[in-house]
């Protein structure tokens, strides 16, 4: 049964362990307005560490997946209110986009249409990312008069190189989401009418696999990033051996199941749990 979120701005379902969550807002193109921002919190709260989800997918009712940014309510309404008001407006739409980034369930983004500016940001914070061919992505700061704020910048070049980066923020052109793949923002693209079969795909197989290793490895890919060699070595230790504390059978298991069942290969599928 779908459920709704205080003020309607979220809806989700919780199917086979995965749960669909949605920008609700589609008669203003899912654009993030400060009551969305709260209702998402509250959405990625509730479902974080329920046991019957594994998997959350991230998409938009309508045509959009998320137009950005409210021009009216997010920037207009708000400044009239003063600095103050601005800036908590930018902690809850950076919170939950943050709290995403981290989140403890694996997360994919289903994009089915418009993502713009701000939408970046719960792209970026997404693990992966799929789109429809038809979807438009555009930082379109540039055209009303704005650098890309809220992380748009820094995604744009942790998922493009220099020159694409820079066309794509100083341009305002948007590209099409099988262009998105080829550029690297997404993983793949696919028809609209094929998208949430390949994702509901990724996430069976998301499913199958160890979950403390899975949040172990998606944090892992996110941190090393930033660190030299040696640290990100010794990172990856000390990673493996606190998940270790939480789960030392389930590798135990993986190696039993390989070295004296031979029921399985690491290197072709994961083990049975
Ligand atoms: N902020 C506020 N309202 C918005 C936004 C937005 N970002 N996007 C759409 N809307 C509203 C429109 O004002 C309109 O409202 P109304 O029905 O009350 O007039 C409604 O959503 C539908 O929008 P249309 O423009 O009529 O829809 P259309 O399908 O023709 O176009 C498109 C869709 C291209 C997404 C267009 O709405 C648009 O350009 N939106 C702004 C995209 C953008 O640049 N976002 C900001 C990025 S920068 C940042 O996030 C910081």
């Amino acid at each position: 049964m779908t459920e709704t979120s205080t003020n309607g701005t979220v809806t989700y379902d919780v199917i086979d362990r995965i749960a669909w969550v949605r920008f609700n807002r589609p008669d203003k193109r899912n654009c993030m307005s400060p009551t969305l921002n709260r209702d998402m919190m509250e959405v990625l709260d509730l479902l974080e560490f329920r046991d019957d989800v594994g998997v959350l997918v991230l998409s938009g009712e309508g045509t959009a997946w998320s137009a950005g940014m409210d021009l009216k309510e997010y920037f207009r309404d708000t400044e009239a209110k003063g600095l103050g008001a601005t800036r908590a407006v930018q902690r809850e739409a950076y919170g939950w986009w943050r709290r995403l980034r981290w989140y403890q369930k694996a997360t994919i983004a289903m994009v089915n249409g418009w993502c713009f500016g701000g939408g970046y940001g719960p792209l970026f914070a997404c693990d992966l990312a799929f789109a429809a061919d038809e979807a438009q992505f555009g930082l379109s700061e540039i055209n009303w008069g704005i650098l890309p704020g809220g992380g748009a910048t820094k995604v744009a070049v942790e998922l493009l190189p220099f020159r694409k980066a820079m066309y794509h923020a100083m341009m305002g052109e948007n590209v099409d989401g099988k262009t998105a793949a080829e550029w690297g923002l997404v993983n793949e693209s696919l028809p609209l009418d094929q998208l949430k079969a390949r994702v509901t795909e990724v996430a069976n197989v998301l499913l199958k696999k160890n979950p403390v290793a899975l949040k172990a490895t998606k944090d892992a890919v996110r941190r090393v990033g930033v660190l030299s060699y040696d640290d990100a070595e010794d990172y990856l230790i000390r990673a493996q051996e606190a998940a270790n504390s939480y789960d030392n059978e389930g590798r135990k298991e993986g190696i039993r199941q390989f070295i004296d069942d031979k029921s399985f290969k690491p290197g072709l599928g994961a083990y049975d749990r």
